[in-house]
């Protein structure tokens, strides 16, 4: 008994050295120290030993069973580690491998310029004011001075809606008479930033839709002067100090006197390019002094008060700083465009 029992140790230890998977294992496990292996069988059958064996072969029994218990445990643990590592090696996890890239949204480049336009104006004092973008004729046009039939209604076509007088909006201007109607008697300093839409043929330089940020002061004593010095602060910041910049005359039924607003070309330095038709500027905005019947549609005394505004074009300052040829680019939702900024 004692020789068998010291036989099955050395062959299991034996076989257990070669044993490559854990299946393989637990069959030899019943076989040897399982409920019904040869050695549990041995330690059973203990009783009908002649009483002069049994303290030995029980000893013995014992003690090769918590031998292979621990060499069994011992062997398993190394196939566990064994798979594991197959595992790794066979890529099911390769831990190691980079991540894979999240996307990131960003900001519309539109958005960006915004911000910048923003912050000059909110060091300047002016703070921003949301005007609606489906607005009245009424305000749209007849309020600024520009009664039904007005010739000057024709450079601004929109799209309107079926409700009579029901339109979206032509530019940001509109927003002065309701800024003035929530404000009036109080001076007003705010910029109106916003989409504004136009009943155009689609090219590289005219979109049906677009933003614009709108400028209004109200107050006493504001001049002219105040105007040119306002749009010269705004233009060197964003442009840059020793940018030039010069005021045209023009026309615009809501202000009067009006001019136009060009900065020296940034891009050939006023030397004369394609991009500024070989002038060696751009015009960046249109400006004036509040037409006194604007001033008091809106609820200001204009023998008392008086105010500049002035408007201008987002996605045309954002194509010249970033060289960009065609404004149908940024609202066409072209990743590859978009992806850029
Ligand atoms: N609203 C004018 C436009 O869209 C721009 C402008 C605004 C001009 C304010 C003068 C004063 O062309």
């Amino acid at each position: 008994m004692l020789e068998r029992l010291r036989e099955i140790e050395a062959e299991t230890l034996k076989q257990l050295e070669s044993i490559e998977d854990r299946g393989a294992l637990h069959r030899l496990e019943s076989a040897t120290i399982g409920k019904k292996g040869e050695i549990t069988g041995i330690l059973r059958s203990i009783g009908q030993l002649p009483p002069e064996e049994r303290p030995a072969v029980g000893q013995l029994a014992n003690e090769v069973k918590r031998r292979l218990e621990a060499a069994f445990a011992e062997r398993e643990e190394y196939l566990r580690q064994q798979e594991l590592a197959r595992s790794l090696e066979s890529g099911a996890i390769d831990v190691t491998l980079p991540g894979r890239p999240v996307p990131t949204g960003r900001l519309h480049p539109i958005t960006r310029t915004l911000r910048e336009i923003y912050a000059i104006w909110a060091e300047m004092g002016f703070q921003i004011y949301r005007s609606r973008e489906v607005e009245e004729d009424e305000v749209n046009f007849t309020l600024l001075n520009m009664p039904p039939h007005h010739p000057a209604r024709d450079m601004w076509d929109t799209f309107y809606t079926t409700t009579e007088g029901v339109l979206l909006r032509t530019h940001t201007s509109p927003g002065q008479i309701h800024v003035m109607r929530e404000y009036a008697p109080e001076p007003i300093r705010v910029i109106l930033p916003g989409m504004v839409y136009r009943y155009e043929q689609i090219t590289a330089r005219s979109e049906i839709q677009f933003n614009q940020v709108e400028g209004l002061a109200v107050g006493h004593s504001i001049h002219m002067s105040d105007l040119k010095g306002t749009m010269a602060a705004f233009a060197r910041r964003l442009y840059g100090a020793d940018r030039r910049v010069r005021f045209r005359c023009s026309h615009f039924p809501f202000t009067e006197p009006s001019m136009e607003v060009d900065v020296e070309c940034i891009l050939c330095d006023g030397e004369g390019c394609n991009v500024c038709k070989h002038t060696g500027w751009l015009e960046i905005a249109g400006a004036g002094m509040v037409h006194p019947v604007v001033l008091k549609n809106g609820g200001y005394d204009p023998a008392v008060y008086s105010g500049f505004a002035f408007g201008m074009g987002v996605e045309r300052i954002t194509m010249l700083r970033h060289g960009i040829e065609d404004i149908r680019y940024f609202w066409g939702n072209d990743l590859r465009f978009l992806e850029q900024f």
